[in-house]
């Protein structure tokens, strides 16, 4: 059977151009997916009827079959202007149709986001994210960098906490967490309530990542109050994406990602040091280049002189 093609659409700010047709006919079919995905639709994010709701949205939307097929996937985030950081992307809400989970869905949406993000803010942006799925968790951790909490980052710094203390303060109605629900500031968790509709019970397998370290970590930082969600702040790199031609392809894990940013600057760090010494790198790849080349000719004659003989 042939594997089914999906059609990815990136969207910033797209209530800013779309007529109001365009709105309510978007709005119906996240609302369809919605119906199918979550415990009930809340007049919130996407699924709002206000005529500005896609004013601060930034989308990406997953059609099956090619661009007039029914959606089966979408990410809608919200845009949040905060005091003293400018603005920040809260990743919003994800939803996979049931019949299409665990087929690499949600890692497809978010490698489209990126793209659109180093595009839109190629000096990176700040996000924020709430959830208690551990596969939205530790996919997010592992796409972007400086997130807390998470093992790398232990204590959380100046921008982490402004950003969390506004969320908490200022934009709870946007993130539909009501009002009453209890901020920890120290651990960044909000203590919902195990009957909202957002919560996903830690234990069931069904929301895991692969990566079972780091579900262990999440799932203790939420273990001691049931209904607990994580509020995840952190940045997302453009560094952490190769540019190539127009698009951006992820290198790897924000770690490993670093310590190749890393290594290639000691690299030309030592080379100028060298060059200081003896010769500049230039000449010194260009001595390398001749080597090389000598070595080539000479193994030439060789085989010729095998050859003769
Ligand atoms: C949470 C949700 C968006 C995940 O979507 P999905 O398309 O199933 O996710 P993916 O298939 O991309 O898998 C995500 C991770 O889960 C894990 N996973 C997926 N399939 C797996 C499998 N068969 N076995 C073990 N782990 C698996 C992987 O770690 C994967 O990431 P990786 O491929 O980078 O390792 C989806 O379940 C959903 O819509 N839930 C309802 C709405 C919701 O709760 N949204 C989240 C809060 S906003």
């Amino acid at each position: 059977m042939a594997p089914i093609k999906y059609a990815f659409e990136s969207h910033h700010r797209p209530g800013r151009h779309w007529t109001t047709k365009q709105k309510d006919k978007l709005r119906c079919e996240l609302r369809a997916v919605g119906e199918a995905s979550l415990p009930s639709v809340p007049n919130y994010n996407c699924f709002s009827e206000s005529p500005t709701a896609f004013d601060n949205k930034v989308m990406v939307i997953a059609r099956e079959g090619g661009s007039t097929g029914r959606i089966v996937a979408f990410v809608s985030c919200i845009l949040l202007t905060i005091d003293g950081i400018g603005t920040v992307l809260h990743t919003g809400l994800t939803c996979v149709l049931p019949e299409k989970r665990r087929q690499g869905l949600q890692g497809r949406l978010f490698t489209h986001l990126h793209r659109l993000l180093c595009a839109e803010y190629p000096s990176g942006i700040w996000f924020s994210s709430v959830s208690s799925s551990l596969c939205s968790l530790v996919s997010l951790l592992l796409a972007t960098s400086n997130v807390f909490p998470s093992p790398d980052v232990v204590t959380p710094q100046d921008t982490h906490v402004r950003i969390a203390t506004a969320i908490s303060q200022n934009h709870r109605a946007e993130l539909d967490i009501e009002g009453d629900v209890t901020f920890d500031p120290e651990r960044f968790l909000f203590y919902s309530s195990p009957d909202s509709p957002w919560w996903k019970d830690p234990a069931n397998k069904d929301y895991h990542h692969r990566n079972k370290i780091l579900n262990n970590f999440y799932v203790s930082a939420m273990e001691q109050v049931t209904g607990s969600e994580v509020l995840q702040v952190g940045f997302m790199d453009p560094m952490l994406y190769l540019r190539v031609g127009r698009t951006s392809i992820r290198v790897a894990h924000a770690s490993t990602a670093y310590s190749v940013l890393e290594y290639g600057s000691k690299l030309s760090e030592l080379l100028s040091m060298i060059g200081s010494h003896f010769l500049s790198s230039r000449s010194f790849w260009r001595r390398f280049t001749n080597l090389r080349k000598w070595s080539l000719y000479q193994q030439m004659l060789r085989v010729k002189m095998e050859v003769k003989n």
